[in-house]
């Protein structure tokens, strides 16, 4: 199932409001991009626990200033490596029920460091492995800088090839787009009954 709809808030804000509501005191959550620790600040005050992942060391320094002033360190596992190898770090009977991506490159950082088409792909594959029955990714693409168009075009191609009937997919799209804004999808696991 593939639906579409707009939004007037900004798609972080977007996708925070859509994902907090699946959330709970038990769930655990990934965030497959830390950055600055926005994600990964929100999950842990939704979530019991949070992995979040960056290939950059600043990336992890910032992040756990945010989650230290705002003592979640003890459910926050901060790991210095690329998304696409997060089964690894997963214990294995856990399943993960939000894993969010924000593509791109760290804001106010190097924009030279982005998340590549592959690896992206590769760490795709690698969530709906560890996805719990009900769980949800959520990716925001950036088309708007070098390589984001191509990202987002294979992100596009990968979830079209999706089970219609294992997952529902929305796009979200913010109400003054142009063909430089980002997107916002929704990828939910239906529960086999
Ligand atoms: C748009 S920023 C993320 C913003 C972040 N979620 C926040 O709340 O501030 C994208 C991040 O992805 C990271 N990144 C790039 N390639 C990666 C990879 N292969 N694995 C994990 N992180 C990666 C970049 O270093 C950058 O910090």
């Amino acid at each position: 199932m593939l639906s579409t709809r707009f939004t007037q808030h900004s798609l972080v804000t977007e996708a925070h409001k859509t994902i907090q509501d699946t959330l709970s005191a038990d769930s655990i959550t990934l965030d497959a991009t830390m950055g600055n620790g926005h994600d990964t600040l929100f999950l842990a005050r939704h979530s019991a626990k949070v992995y979040a992942f960056d290939i950059q060391q600043v990336a992890l320094d910032s992040t756990y200033q945010q989650i230290e002033k705002h003592h979640f360190t003890d459910k926050v596992v901060l790991i210095h490596d690329s998304h696409e190898h997060m089964c690894l770090h997963i214990q294995a009977d856990e399943q993960v029920d939000v894993i969010m991506f924000n593509l791109g490159y760290l804001p106010r950082g190097n924009v030279a460091i982005i998340t590549k088409t592959i690896t992206t792909l590769n760490a795709l594959n690698q969530a709906l492995k560890i996805l719990s029955s009900s769980g949800i990714i959520s990716i925001l693409c950036y088309p708007g800088h070098p390589g984001g168009q191509e990202e987002m075009n294979a992100v596009t191609d990968w979830y079209e090839q999706l089970d219609s009937d294992q997952f529902a997919i929305t796009i979200i799209h913010s109400m003054q787009e142009t063909e430089q804004s980002p997107r916002l999808l929704i990828i939910q696991a239906l529960a086999q009954t």
